[in-house]
């Protein structure tokens, strides 16, 4: 079985968040999603959540793409990661192009192209206009 890891914080899923997750799921037969948790997007990232960690792991668990979440507490921990999953695969958007190379020596690393025009980001922007 060939297994798929992917990382984000997937606040207010959007379509641009299924097109990653149906085709990081194509790259193999087992998809992961380690999910940012709130405290890990507010200190890394400086975002905070519209939906709490549960409400956004629950979303992500009833799509028919994902079969584990996880959460996501560090940079540092996609390597313990893939070994302790056994992943085959790591895949992100292509806003991260390049920053995850070093995985290379762990599984194979898949940049996929972002879908344009939609952020969460741009969902929050645009609620406010
Ligand atoms: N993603 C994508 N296409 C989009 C938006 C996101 O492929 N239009 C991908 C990202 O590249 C990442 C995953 O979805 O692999 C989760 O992204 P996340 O950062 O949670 O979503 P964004 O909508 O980009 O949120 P933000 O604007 O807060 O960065």
């Amino acid at each position: 079985m060939k297994k798929v890891i992917t990382y984000g914080t997937y606040d207010l899923l959007h379509y641009g968040h299924v097109n990653l997750l149906q085709r990081a799921k194509e790259l193999g037969d087992y998809l992961i999603v380690a999910l940012s948790t709130d405290e890990f997007n507010w200190a890394e990232k400086q975002k905070k959540c519209y939906f709490p960690y549960e409400e956004r792991k629950r979303l992500l668990e009833a799509i028919r793409y994902v079969d584990l979440v996880i959460p996501e507490n560090a940079w540092a921990q996609k390597i313990s990661d893939v070994k302790e999953f056994k992943v085959d695969t790591f895949v992100i958007g292509d806003d991260w192009e390049g920053k995850f190379d070093f995985l290379k020596e762990y599984c194979e690393v898949v940049y996929l192209p972002r879908t344009p025009e939609i952020s969460t980001t741009q969902i929050k922007e645009d609620l406010k206009k």
